[in-house]
């Protein structure tokens, strides 16, 4: 599509208000329409970068929206600010932070200077050590108080400094090291000790504690019963720091649990929890993967990470992602956004997108303060796809939302005996057309004449089996699923978040709204462990019942 000189330079000022009045247009899409009809739709919706093939064109948002889209993202310096986080920039400004995971993944001999001081000599020194400790681990050399091999790691830790190891360990699995388990106690439910426990062995067990700020709850909780357990089993009280070791920002506290400084390994406040999975925070993978293949998962989230920084707006597989992610929110006003992998690897990517997206960009006040004018993150859910075909998949379908979709597809490895592999495939796309297509009343009226039902029966039917179609959807296309395409697609969605925290303009960075449900079980723990009538008294009428309620049930355990 040709733009003239003039209006490139109007649009250059396009606001929000402006692109507010195409929402009537675009919500009188039709995407098949669309995918018909525009000329060079399959080049300006689709990108490929690190591995990863990215189409936006089953989507409610036209070659006009996008333009329009562009502009908008220039007149609101979203290159600026991108640049400015690369670049270390304080942005998280409620915890005066630079948000720099990008720095992480950056080959070793290319300095990033934050505040005059090159922060890469401490993020390799920290990966040399962890890839010494992984080789020793995974070759024998570092050994159990009785000097047998490791088998087992335990993994104690929440939030992002478990959901993302979890992911890459399972994604991973095909590169793991056999015979070397990892398992992740992020519950505080006693119930998920247990079971990990059972299975056991201490003599051969190693336990990771994984706190950005070793002042969570659960993982102080989950470190205490791990260490009683290895207590218990026998492991002698001088002999512990062969089998728990620790990863946080905060060392002092860590030595102070009993973990020897040694075993401490660090990151840094400007990684956020979330965004830390390529700090120290991804041991457990590299101790599943080893060194080598956790250095080409960076590497494909860094090769993600030049994309992002240099690829043109247009061009941009984050950016666009972001801007019709965004756009579609306003078009179809939903309020939420399902991620359906068709891959067995990546059944948690939901959860981890779920921390990603939502404790994000979860906010309703712009830097400023502002109250938002806009909805922000919508609620992000989903289930690997071939399983959510056989419960959810009518609501996509039939019901009276229409759901973003986003489909995320591995090509699969071959399996010539019974051809799942293709099938995997067939389906995810399969749904994706469905999505768009719907089925006319027509259609289903044929197909029951052909069928051989009454008229009358057609007419009965038809309403209950037309789909409406007109849902959008996207799919992110993996190669294959390995360590770099891995590390790109994390990576991917990471700054699809920030351009949508820019686009919202609200801090991506931080979480507040986590804290006031921690400070109150603090406080309602000692109502619960003996119930105090004058603190219960604080509390509502059907509080009170509640908590009583409970105190009986306690006691009665
Ligand atoms: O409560 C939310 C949160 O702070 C997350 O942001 C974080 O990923 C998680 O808890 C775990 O925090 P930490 O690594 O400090 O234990």
């Amino acid at each position: 599509m040709k733009t003239s000189s003039k209006s490139r330079s109007q649009q250059k000022s396009v606001k929000l208000t402006d692109l507010k009045r195409r929402l009537p247009r675009s919500r009188m899409l039709k995407i098949a329409t669309l995918n018909r009809n525009e000329v060079e739709r399959a080049q300006r919706f689709t990108v490929e970068a690190a591995g990863l093939y990215c189409d936006f064109s089953r989507t409610l948002c036209s070659a006009g929206d996008l333009e329009a889209l562009l502009s908008f993202a220039k007149a609101s310096r979203l290159t600026a600010k991108r640049d400015a986080m690369l670049k270390g920039a304080r942005v998280n400004i409620t915890e005066n932070r630079s948000v720099l995971h990008t720095a992480l993944r950056r080959p070793a001999g290319e300095p990033l200077k934050v505040d005059g001081a090159d922060v890469m000599p401490q993020v390799h020194d920290t990966l040399k050590r962890i890839a010494a400790f992984s080789d020793r681990v995974r070759k024998g050399v570092w050994r159990g108080a009785s000097g047998k091999t490791i088998t087992d790691v335990i993994n104690i830790g929440i939030g992002g400094s478990y959901l993302g190891p979890e992911l890459a360990c399972d994604a991973l699995q095909p590169y793991a090291q056999a015979g070397l388990r990892v398992h992740f106690l992020s519950s505080l439910d006693p119930a998920a000790w247990r079971q990990i426990a059972s299975g056991l062995d201490a003599d051969r067990t190693l336990a990771i504690v994984a706190s950005k700020s070793w002042k969570t709850l659960e993982t102080s909780l989950g470190a205490l019963a791990v260490r009683d357990w290895l207590l218990d089993q026998g492991i002698a009280r001088n002999a512990l720091h062969k089998h728990l070791v620790a990863v946080s920002t905060n060392i002092a506290a860590a030595t102070q649990f009993g973990i020897k400084a040694q075993n401490v390994f660090p990151f840094w406040d400007w990684v956020g929890g979330r965004y830390s999975l390529w700090s120290a925070i991804g041991l457990p993978v590299m101790l599943s993967i080893g060194p080598k293949a956790f250095r080409s998962m960076l590497d494909g989230a860094n090769q993600m990470d030049q994309h992002f920084a240099q690829a043109p707006l247009a061009r941009n597989a984050p950016i666009l992602h972001a801007l019709v992610s965004w756009w579609q929110s306003l078009v179809t006003g939903s309020r939420s956004e399902a991620i359906l992998p068709y891959s067995f690897g990546l059944r948690r990517l939901p959860a981890y997108l779920q921390q990603l997206s939502m404790e994000s960009n979860g906010k309703s006040v712009d830097f400023d303060g502002r109250a938002l004018r806009t909805p922000s993150a919508p609620v992000t859910w989903g289930e690997p796809g071939t399983e959510a075909q056989h419960s959810f998949f009518q609501l996509l379908h039939q019901g009276t939302d229409a759901i973003p979709v986003e489909f995320i597809l591995p090509l699969p490895a071959k399996d010539d005996a019974h051809g799942s592999d293709l099938a995997l495939v067939a389906n995810c796309l399969a749904q994706a057309d469905a999505l768009m297509r719907g089925r006319s009343a027509r259609e289903v009226s044929d197909v029951l004449k052909a069928q051989g039902v009454a008229p009358r029966d057609r007419t009965k039917r038809v309403p209950h089996m037309v789909y409406p179609g007109n849902r959008p959807s996207s799919m992110i296309l993996m190669n294959r699923l390995d360590p770099a395409t891995f590390g790109a697609l994390i990576a991917l969605y990471e700054h699809r978040t920030a351009v949508l925290g820019m686009l919202w303009n609200i801090n991506s960075f931080d979480q507040w709204g986590v804290e006031v449900g921690k400070q109150r079980a603090t406080m309602i723990q000692p109502l619960i462990e003996s119930i105090d009538e004058q603190l219960l008294a604080g509390l509502d009428p059907a509080a009170q019942v509640l908590y009583r309620r409970i105190r009986v049930g306690l006691k009665q355990r």
